[in-house]
Order: structure tokens, then C-alpha cells, then sequence
């Protein structure tokens, strides 16, 4: 699937009014969770979105098609944030668990979706009785984590005998952005990753998922291609938050910058996005 957010499908052009509050959130995330969890706010309304951008919804139904469950069954979206998988798998007839540290982000969830089901806890200890659980869900979630490893042994834990687990989520340090500056673009790229628990989680969920003992494990690449000025935000997000950390400096920043800003005035930007989504089953 290619998403080109210069030219969004009628209908969707307020898709990308999001990118502001995105250039903030990643110039506010760190290592430091503390740091995170300080504006689970501005991490909400850039959630809710990207939920909006071209594609996204088709990607979250591709996820729930994956998870293999239907009405009746039980699935548990790990990360919930503001809990819109959840409620969009409760309208399937699923009987759908949200789970998120953030008291903030279940807070919104039970507010937005009453009737749903939204619990407070980590990834680690699940407050789900063992094989209880016929999916597992897991979106934008395992970069924030610092041992995903025993994030999957607690899915093991709570999934049945074969029962499923999608997990989706970008690569941080596949984030590909053309620019008269290539060396600098490498920096600011593997700068900004770094600055995430797991950078490079989305290209290690095969291999997690095998180590865990996970079978039928299928991995997809989703694409969002981004040439138009409304992503000018993000790019200098990216760069702003790497300044702070002392692996570029401010002319090095602004520079790269002003590039940007000129390859989107003559239709010369190119930013393209891959979104990992890897499925796998419990064994029976
Ligand atoms: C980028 S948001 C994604 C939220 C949601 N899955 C979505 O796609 O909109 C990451 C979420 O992971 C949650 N999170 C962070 N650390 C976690 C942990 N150790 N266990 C479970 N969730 C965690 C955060 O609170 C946040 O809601």
C-alpha cells in the first residue's frame, strides 16, 4: 500500500493538520519515559491523528483481519493509548481488552467508549488470567519497550492454543528522506532513533516472535509517501529533537532545515515511511 499525503482522497484533506503537534511530540520524546508520559495529551490528539492519515484505517481493519478473531472471541490491544482499536474490534463482536500504563490514556478511553473494557497495566503483567485470550494486538507500542522479549512470553502467557498476535509499528531508523545533505540526513535519522527505547523493534519482530516460540510468523511492509509541504513540521521535528541531544549543531539543523523547506516549495520533498505488521499464532 503506497500513501501519498500530498494528495489525500477527498474528504481527508484535514488528515494532516496533525503534523505540528507531531513535530512537537517528537521533539518531546525520549529514552526518559517520564519525559513521555509528562504529555499524554499532546500524544493523544497526535494519535488520533494519524489515525486520520490516508490509509490508516484500512491498515488497523488489515490488523484485526489478521488477528483472526470474530464475534464471540476474545482480544487484547496492548497499548491501547486512546483506545480506538478497541472500540473499532468491540463493533466486530469481539469481546476487546484495552491495557496502557498511561492512567491518562485509559482515562480518554473509558470517556470516548464507555461500554468498552479498559484496564491500566504494562506490557510485562498483564491482568489476564493464563490462555485467556484469542488475539493479541499490539500497535505503535514495542519502540517503547525495554524488554520485548518478556513482553512476548507475557503474550504467550495469556494467548490459547492458537490463538493470534499482530504487532505493527515503524522502524525509527528506516525513516527515508531524500536531501542535498545525505551524511547529515544518516545523523539525524539514527539521532532520532536513538532516542527511542527500541529503535530498530519493527524489523526484529520476526525474530522475536521465533524466539518466543510463536509459529505461522508473516511479516508486511506498509508504505506512506509523503511529498507535500504538510509534512515540512515533522522533518524539522526530527532535526530539532536530535539538536537538543548534541549530534547536530544549530547551523547543521537549520540547514538541513532550509533544504527541506526549499525541496517542498519546488515539489522536491520525498519523506516515505514504512510500517511494519508482523502476525504470528501461539502453538497448539
Ligand atoms: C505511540 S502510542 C500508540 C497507542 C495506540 N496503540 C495507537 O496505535 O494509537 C504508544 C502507547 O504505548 C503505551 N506504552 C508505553 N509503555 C508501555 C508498556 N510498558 N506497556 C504497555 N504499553 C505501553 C503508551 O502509554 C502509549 O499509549
Amino acid at each position: 500500500m503506497l500513501i501519498d499525503a500530498r494528495s489525500p482522497p477527498t474528504g481527508i484533506l484535514c488528515s494532516l493538520d496533525f503534523m505540528p503537534t507531531l513535530s512537537r511530540s517528537l521533539a518531546l520524546m525520549t529514552k526518559d519515559t517520564e519525559q513521555t508520559r509528562q504529555s499524554p495529551d499532546s500524544l493523544i490528539t497526535l494519535l488520533d491523528a494519524a489515525d486520520r492519515l490516508p490509509g490508516a484505517g484500512e491498515l488497523r481493519a488489515h490488523s484485526y483481519d489478521l488477528l483472526g478473531v470474530g464475534p464471540g472471541r476474545t482480544a487484547v490491544d496492548v497499548g491501547c493509548g486512546a483506545g480506538r482499536a478497541v472500540a473499532e474490534l468491540a463493533e466486530r463482536g469481539v469481546k476487546a481488552i484495552g491495557v496502557d500504563p498511561s492512567e491518562r490514556m485509559i482515562a480518554v478511553s473509558r470517556g470516548r467508549w464507555p461500554e468498552a473494557d479498559f484496564r491500566i497495566a504494562e506490557a510485562y503483567e498483564l491482568p489476564l488470567a493464563d490462555a485467556s485470550v484469542d488475539g493479541y494486538r499490539a500497535d505503535k507500542v514495542f519502540h517503547e519497550l525495554a524488554e520485548p522479549e518478556r513482553a512476548l512470553g507475557e503474550a504467550r502467557r495469556v494467548l490459547g492454543s492458537g490463538g493470534r498476535i499482530v504487532l505493527l509499528g515503524q522502524d525509527w531508523d528506516t525513516i527515508v528522506i531524500d536531501s542535498d545533505e545525505p551524511d547529515l540526513t544518516r545523523t539525524i535519522v539514527h539521532a532520532r532513533a536513538d532516542l527511542t527505547a527500541g529503535p530498530r523493534a519493527a524489523r526484529q519482530y520476526r525474530n522475536l516472535l521465533l524466539d518466543t516460540g510463536f509459529d505461522d510468523v508473516t511479516v508486511e511492509v506498509h508504505t506512506g509517501v509523503f511529498t507535500g509541504p504538510a509534512v515540512l513540521p515533522l522533518l524539522a521535528g526530527l532535526a530539532q529533537a536530535v539538536r537538543l541531544t548534541g549530534a547536530v549543531t544549530n547551523e547543521q539543523t537549520d540547514t538541513w532545515i532550509a533544504d527541506q523547506r526549499t525541496r517542498a516549495e519546488s515539489d522536491r520533498l520525498f519523506l516515505a515511511l514504512p510500517m511494519f505488521v508482523a502476525a504470528a499464532t501461539a502453538p497448539r
